[in-house]
């Protein structure tokens, strides 16, 4: 069997064997974010169940496939469909894919998705810059043997969201008018929604909004080196008083309807760069 560092470097290989487009920059784009894809200028696109070593996407409203294409000026990669842990895959499976992102070329990493606002100061449809996160997700994408080449044993986290970038992200979504808050983003496994208790253990706990995605993408990336930004849109709330039934179906709705200021903000701040 294949250690994960020579997995990564076939699957890198395969990549680039078949096209030849140095990404640098990844994006992953989050339940109903997929809008973005419009705003690509694309030169290729892979199936992921074409690469080898890539795992296969499986929840509803994720198809998987690899984009390589101009955005904002940029060479860049995008995940249209990511990995949840729910969805039955190690750490180190659903983070592969930023893995080979990083070894095709990356500097730097967008990422989307949709959570559970428990500040009370959140309104349903809201973007979070997230300036840090809560890894409440009972594993670690680096449990195990570390590679040297990949980073080191122990990982610095003291700034897993990109300051700078954080703040050109505020100046866009001034100049744009797009309301924005800033948050701490605490990932969970799902796939229940929480509890009103659990909703306030978030809140207790440091949190602003909960989700289950993001954070073992950000660990690998950070591991690496690759300098992180990730929003995310706020699509039901776990605040007491305003928490109410909430469905995947009404996480997808509320994430379209936010999905324009959202593509906006990624694509200007791409183009900063
Ligand atoms: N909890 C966890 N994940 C989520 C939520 C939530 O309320 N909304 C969207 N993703």
């Amino acid at each position: 069997m294949l250690q994960m560092l020579e997995k990564i470097k076939e699957t890198t290989e395969f990549i680039q064997k078949n096209i030849s487009f140095k990404p640098e920059i990844g994006i992953i784009l989050g339940t109903g974010l997929g809008g973005l894809v419009n705003e690509i200028d694309i030169k290729h696109t892979m199936s992921y169940e074409t690469i080898p070593n890539f795992p296969i996407s499986t929840v509803e409203g994720h198809s998987g496939k690899l984009i390589f294409g101009i955005l904002g000026g940029k060479k860049v990669i995008a995940m249209q469909g990511r990995f949840h842990f729910y969805e039955g895959y190690t750490m180190q499976e659903l983070t592969f894919p930023v893995r080979v992102m990083k070894f095709l070329g990356i500097e730097r990493l967008f990422v989307s998705n949709a959570s559970g606002g428990v500040n009370p100061g959140f309104e349903i449809g809201d973007l979070m810059i997230i300036t840090d996160h809560i890894n409440l997700l009972p594993d670690n994408p680096l449990m195990g043997k570390n590679y040297p080449e990949l980073g080191p044993r122990f990982p610095d986290m003291s700034e897993a969201y990109d300051k700078a970038m954080i703040q050109k992200g505020i100046e866009i979504a001034e100049k744009l008018n797009i309301k924005y808050q800033m948050g701490v983003y605490a990932a969970v496994t799902g796939p229940c929604f929480e509890t009103p208790a659990e909703y306030l253990r978030m809140r207790n706990t440091g949190g602003d909004a909960v989700g289950m995605s993001t954070v073992p993408e950000v660990i690998v990336a950070r591991h690496m080196s690759v300098p992180c930004f990730a929003i995310s849109i706020i699509t039901d709330l776990g605040v007491p008083g305003k928490i109410v039934e909430v469905s995947h179906e009404e996480v997808i709705k509320v994430a379209n309807e936010a999905e324009k200021k959202m593509t906006l903000l990624m694509k200007e701040l791409i183009s900063s760069l």
